[in-house]
């Protein structure tokens, strides 16, 4: 059926969309991506590989990573299980890329527990700075000195709806999301000239395994009633779709750009 033929979707429901792969879009360019053990970081590491590229896959869990390694035998995937907040680690990563790197899809994240910064924890704070803020900041500052050598390279990093407002999250997360923009914007505009790109992508809410708790009553209530506008979940393939897309030379006019890919949810 026909765009033109099919039925409008109900409101509130999400287009229907099949994922139409661009074949050697990615053909000859090595891309590192964290977290493609799960959700948005296996759907993005699966679509390069899919289409012609080379993958440097990076999780915690050795599981996830054999499991995506196993579906995706006859591509050319490298898997690593590194911790991005790890020196050693990073140094690991960047060692296995070699001596260029195209692009690197910074997706590794965690949630926090939507608690009031009057409620923090010293321990909720700093674990989600560490993974969500400092693990992006290493692989960039690691990964960038190589795609100088030859002035070329894509950086994806994954912001959040909790970096455009503040009732998405609970401080912790908020707070790091919002650096995650401050990191992306501050590169692009250090490195557009040198000939890097480094964009971010906002998602709203994608059925994937990360693991939202709720730690305070105030923060509950909070983050509940704001989520009444929230939009109908998507796969994770839609987000690898928007981040393939600033990884790929299809993005080449756009840097320092923080791409809301949720279905307009920040718009409302
Ligand atoms: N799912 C959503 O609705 C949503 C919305 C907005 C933003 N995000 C962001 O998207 C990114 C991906 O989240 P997801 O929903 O796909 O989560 P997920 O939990 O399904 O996948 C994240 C993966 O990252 C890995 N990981 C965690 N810490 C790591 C570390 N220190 N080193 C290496 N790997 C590590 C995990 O093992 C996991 O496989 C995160 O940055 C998250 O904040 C997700």
């Amino acid at each position: 059926m026909s765009d033109a033929q099919s039925p409008a979707p109900a409101p509130g429901a999400t287009p229907a969309w099949t994922e139409r792969l661009d074949h050697g879009r990615f053909a000859g360019k090595t891309v590192i991506v964290t977290g493609a053990g799960s959700g948005i970081g296996r759907a993005t590491a699966s679509r390069i590989a899919r289409e012609g590229g080379r993958v440097i896959a990076v999780d915690v869990s050795q599981e996830r990573l054999d499991e995506f390694v196993a579906a995706h035998s006859g591509s050319d995937v490298e898997a690593l299980v590194a911790d991005i907040t790890d020196d050693e680690a990073v140094a690991r990563i960047i060692a296995t890329a070699g001596d260029v790197i195209d692009g690197l899809a910074n997706i590794a994240g965690i949630m926090d527990d939507m608690t009031p910064v009057a409620e923090m924890s010293d321990a909720v704070w700093q674990r989600v700075f560490r993974v969500n803020v400092d693990g992006t900041m290493k692989l960039m500052r690691a990964a960038i000195p190589v795609m100088l050598t030859t002035g070329r390279g894509s950086i994806v990093n994954t912001a959040s709806e909790a970096a455009l407002r503040g009732s998405a999250a609970g401080a912790a997360y908020t707070a790091s999301k919002h650096a995650v923009v401050g990191l992306t914007k501050s590169t692009a505009f250090m490195y557009g000239p040198a000939g890097l790109r480094v964009n971010a992508v906002a998602p709203g809410p994608v059925i994937t395994n990360i693991q939202a708790t709720f730690g305070s009553p105030l923060g509950a209530e909070r983050v509940q009633r704001a989520m009444a506008l929230l939009p109908t979940p998507v796969e994770a393939d839609a987000l690898a779709a928007s981040i393939t897309f600033l990884l790929s030379d299809d993005g080449v006019n756009v840097n320092g750009a923080i791409l809301a890919s949720d279905g307009g949810w920040s718009a409302a």
